[in-house]
């Protein structure tokens, strides 16, 4: 029997956006460590993992549940700590293949989402993200068989359509779905992110349904700080707010208490890179965004140059740091090891 009270709710929340890169497990858990409370992980195609192997704990040293594709890259690695946090975001065009991915993460996850918004080619040609705002038929079909056949949220993200009426109807019709929260990211599809967001279409929506609207699209010109998440959800009228560039750029923009310096915000997610043996082309990648106009300067060409986990540490000053994590890592493997000889 399902406790559903137990479940995660969208309202009143403040959430870390999906991002394709960005979203990985270090990303998230810096992002709760700061205040968020839900936090999203990168879009992942239901193609790619349909064919992924759930692997646990235990047998594993870093103490995550993985989910590792043929050729054994970890598509999605996730942990106890973020277990009732973490909405697992998929790219699907297809209701069944749909359903067969959120039934292979459903115990690990605490919801699970649709992408609808991604305008970029790699989505729409399949038929995903973006390229299902004009096919309601096959969202309802996606939403409904996921409501009905997971026993966790599930949710969507949407962009906003040409007119208020029918992004006002597209959001009535999802909500039918039984889905427990619509993300609606406030532009056009053809819009560009550096486009102002377009807050009357979100408070629209917001008004015309009671399902918990969580805005989003406000980082560049709205949301600089904790305090303006505040704003931004007032000027929409939206339950709750989600954040991706601000966040991306310096994660602590979800402390109350104010923010860090991106030094430091940089230093607390190489820990948990090194600690949870995140790649380290994706390591270099999120320091990089972080880097933003720094990524030029000294610290940044030796982030650029850096091939290892290990050597983005030296360029941190982390190496104490990286030698410590990987002997405790050792000395858990040598127990294990241990453990399971008769
Ligand atoms: C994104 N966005 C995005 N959206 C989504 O639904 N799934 C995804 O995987 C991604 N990937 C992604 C990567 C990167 C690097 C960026 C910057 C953005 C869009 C994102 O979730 C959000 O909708 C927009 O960035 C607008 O919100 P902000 O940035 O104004 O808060």
């Amino acid at each position: 029997k399902t406790i559903q009270n137990l479940s995660l709710d969208f309202s009143n929340i403040t959430a870390l956006a999906p991002m394709v890169r960005v979203g990985t497990l270090p990303m998230r858990l810096l992002a709760l460590d700061y205040g968020a409370e839900v936090v999203y992980c990168e879009e992942l195609i239901d193609i790619k993992m349909v064919q992924c192997q759930r692997v646990v704990n235990g047998e594993n040293v870093l103490q995550t549940v993985d989910f590792v594709a043929p050729d054994d890259r970890v598509m999605f690695r996730t942990c106890d700590r973020e277990k009732d946090s973490v909405v697992f975001q998929m790219g699907t065009a297809d209701p069944d293949r749909a359903l067969a991915v959120a039934q292979l993460v459903e115990k690990d996850v605490a919801a699970i989402d649709v992408n609808m918004g991604c305008p970029k080619e790699y989505s729409t040609k399949g038929g995903m993200g973006a390229a299902l705002l004009s096919e309601p038929d096959k969202i309802e079909s996606i939403l409904r068989k996921l409501v009905t056949g997971v026993s966790v949220p599930v949710t969507c993200k949407i962009r906003i359509l040409p007119s208020l009426e029918e992004t006002v109807s597209l959001v009535q019709r999802i909500e039918k779905t039984g889905v427990a929260a619509v993300a609606v990211h406030g532009r056009f599809k053809e819009e560009r992110p550096r486009h102002p967001v377009h807050c009357d279409y979100i408070e629209a929506v917001a008004q015309a349904v009671s399902v918990p609207i969580i805005a989003n699209g406000g980082s560049l010109d709205l949301v600089k700080t904790n305090s303006d998440i505040e704003e931004f959800r007032k000027a929409t009228g939206a339950s709750s707010v989600m954040l991706g560039r601000a966040a991306m750029w310096n994660a602590s923009v979800f402390r109350n208490q104010g923010p860090l310096p991106v030094e430091r915000v940089m230093e607390e997610y190489l820990k948990y890179a090194i600690r949870y043996d995140n790649h380290a082309f994706n390591t270099k990648y999120c320091l990089c965004q972080m880097l933003r106009d720094k990524v030029e300067s000294p610290l940044g060409k030796q982030v650029q140059a850096a091939q290892t986990n290990a050597e983005i540490s030296n360029a941190y000053g982390l190496q104490q740091f990286y030698q410590q994590t990987q002997e405790q890592l050792q000395a858990r493997r040598d127990a294990l090891q241990s453990s399971s000889q008769p």
